[in-house]
Parts: structure tokens; C-alpha cells; sequence
């Protein structure tokens, strides 16, 4: 679900074997590391869905159809595979590896403990979600077991455990949850159909199960789709146009400054993260414009401006953080940084936004 993300300094300890892998430490939590999240389960629970029950009846139908059931099984291709890779890219393919299986399985967590919660009240919604949970699952087992090829294993029992959840409402979930399903269906997509022509730069044969895989995220978003016009208040007035281009801005300037953070990963495979994060979030801009009643100016260059000058920042405060001074001295010498960021996602924000109906009349 979530946008795979790293941050450029995980640590990489490649101490184990295919047979034993080591368990893998997770990264520290910062700001571009992948969420879980957690909500109000009564007021999922107690959701009226009448508005839009017969898309959601018609999503949940191909929900039980499961078209990749028999989708991710591992080929020989996999044997030897990661032997192959030099250190360089090795180490960031393992972090894109690790970001991706947690940002897949936090959309388990999430799915599994709504369709839980909510399985009396709410069957349609909860069986959704549950199928949902089943997609995630596979997905963040599939990476698991390519991190096991490099010798390492996320351990998503101490994951659940420990990390911290963040509270959304309902409406935050359906907002972010839609965002980073739609994004991740154009990041897979857009990997694939550049291996595609470009099969030299297939690293590892996991990216030959991205086309499949990114069609389960493209019906993930569907539901949220339907879902938020199941619930119309989530998407019409002035409040709800405020929150959706605070998510959509969120959203892609966090993707974008991890991304050039760990463009080496890009480079791996042949893609410029510039181009293909520009690329990612116009699509997913669009595609946004047929729930969102709102979306961003993409088209504008002082939007990319600004996204460069939160990416200067950010090189910034890794320096600083990476100086090796003492605590209050590096939050010293972050506090410019962050002032700067909070003001260019200020600016960002109050930049006007494009009306959907006006950006794609045909779909609405
Ligand atoms: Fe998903
Ligand atoms: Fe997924």
C-alpha cells in the first residue's frame, strides 16, 4: 500500500545466509519511513454505506475472484539471483526491499484489524478489507523472502509490536490509504513497463511480478474510491478540499525527496528518480481527480522548485545529523531546516489548486 521509502542511511548488515538470514533491524523512524497506522473502529463500523453500496458490492466481487492467487510463486530465476548484485547496489536494493515489505505490511495490519473490528457491524466493508489484508500479506511475504536471497529478514512480529501507530479519523485513513494505493500502483507499473524495454537493467526477477502486483494496489485504491463516495462528506465542501490537497501534497513531497535521496536505487534499474517521481505523481495526480474534489498544479514549475529546495534542506539535515555532535548541538544546527521546510510546505500548500471538474470533465 504505502509508497515503498528509505531513508538513505538504513544499515545494511548482511551477517546471515539464504538458509539462517539474519533478522534485520529496522530503521529508525523518521518522517519519510512508512507508517502504521490505527483509527476509530466504531465509526468505520457504523458507516453508512447506501450511497455507493452497489460499486462496493461489485469491488468486493472481484475481491473474491483473487486473481493472483497463484500469482507469487517463486521460479528459479530467484536461485543465484542476488549473487549477482555488486555491493553498491546490493545495499540499496535490500533498503528498497525492506521499505517496500514495511509499507506492504503496514497495510496488512491496518486492513486485517479493520475487517476484524468491524466484522459484525459492517460485513460488506469488513470482508473488503479482509481481502485486502490477503493481498498485503502475500505482498509483504513475497519481499520478505527476497530480503532472505541477501541473507536478511524482517521480523514483523517485533514490527507490529513496536512501532508506533499514528491515529488518523476515517476520513484521513480513506485519504491516505487512497493515496498511497494509487501511487503505488504507478510506481510498480512504471518500474515494469521500464524493465520492459530496458531488460538489461532487471536487477532481481521480482520486478517481473510487478504487473500483476500493481493491479491488486490499482483495485486497492478502487475501493477507497468507492468508498469515499459511499461517503460523500469525505470529498464534497470546503474542509474536505482543504484536507485532500494537504494529503496529495504529503503524499508526493515525501515520496520525492526520498526518492532523490536514494536516487543510486534508481540509477540501479536505469531511471533518473527525478523523471520518474514527476512522472508517478502527474499520474497519480490525475487519477486522484476522479474522487478528489480538488488536485494540485503539478504543471507548474514552482511547484518543482519548491519540492527541490525541501530536497536541499533535507541533504542538510542529514548532514547534521550525521555530524556526530552532540544532540543539542545538532538540533541547532537543524532548526534553520526546519523552518525552511515548514515554510516551503507552506507556500506548497497555498499554491491554488485545479478544480477536478475542470481537469478531467469527462470522468466526473
Ligand atoms: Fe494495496
Ligand atoms: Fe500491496
Amino acid at each position: 500500500m504505502v509508497p515503498p521509502a528509505a531513508t538513505a542511511s538504513a544499515p545494511v548488515q548482511p551477517i546471515g545466509t539464504p538458509e539462517a538470514p539474519a533478522i534485520k533491524e529496522p530503521v529508525k523512524d523518521t518522517i519519510l519511513t512508512p507508517r502504521f497506522y490505527t483509527t476509530d473502529f466504531e465509526a468505520m463500523a457504523a458507516m453508512d454505506l447506501r450511497p455507493n453500496e452497489a460499486e462496493l458490492e461489485a469491488i468486493c466481487e472481484e475481491f473474491r475472484k483473487d486473481y493472483n492467487r497463484h500469482h507469487f510463486v517463486r521460479n528459479e530465476e530467484f536461485e543465484g539471483a542476488a549473487d549477482k548484485l555488486d555491493p553498491e547496489t546490493r545495499k540499496v536494493f535490500v533498503e528498497f526491499l525492506e521499505q517496500s515489505c514495511t509499507s506492504e505490511f503496514s497495510g496488512f495490519l491496518l486492513y486485517k484489524e479493520l475487517s476484524r473490528r468491524i466484522k459484525e457491524k459492517n460485513p460488506l466493508l469488513a470482508e473488503c478489507f479482509a481481502h485486502m489484508a490477503r493481498d498485503e500479506a502475500r505482498h509483504a511475504g513475497f519481499l520478505n523472502k527476497a530480503m532472505s536471497d541477501f541473507g536478511l529478514q524482517l521480523d514483523l512480529g517485533f514490527l507490529t509490536a513496536n512501532k508506533a501507530y499514528t491515529y488518523f479519523k476515517p476520513a484521513y485513513i480513506f485519504y491516505a490509504t487512497y493515496l498511497s494505493e494509487k501511487i503505488g500502483y504507478w510506481r510498480y507499473i512504471a518500474i515494469y513497463r521500464h524493465l520492459e524495454k530496458n531488460p538489461d537493467s532487471k536487477i532481481f526477477p521480482i520486478f517481473n511480478f510487478f504487473e500483476n502486483w500493481c493491479q491488486d494496489e490499482n483495485r486497492h485504491g478502487d475501493f477507497f474510491d468507492a468508498l469515499m463516495k459511499a461517503v460523500p462528506s469525505t470529498v464534497t465542501g470546503f474542509t474536505a478540499k482543504l484536507w485532500c490537497r494537504f494529503f496529495l501534497l504529503a503524499v508526493f513531497a515525501t515520496m520525492y525527496v526520498r526518492d532523490v535521496a536514494r536516487k543510486e536505487f534508481y540509477e540501479a534499474l536505469g531511471l533518473d528518480a527525478r523523471a520518474y517521481d514527476k512522472y508517478v505523481i502527474a499520474k497519480t495526480n490525475e487519477t486522484s481527480a476522479r474522487v478528489f474534489p480538488v488536485v494540485l498544479d503539478v504543471e507548474n514549475p514552482r511547484f518543482w522548485d519548491r519540492l527541490e529546495r525541501l530536497v536541499s534542506n533535507n541533504q542538510a539535515l542529514q548532514e547534521a545529523e550525521d555530524s556526530g555532535a552532540p544532540a543539542p548541538i545538532k538540533a541547532l544546527r537543524k532548526l534553520p531546516y526546519w523552518g525552511a521546510n515548514a515554510l516551503e510546505m507552506a507556500k506548497l500548500f497555498l499554491m491554488a489548486p485545479i478544480a477536478s471538474n475542470r481537469f478531467q470533465p469527462a470522468v466526473r
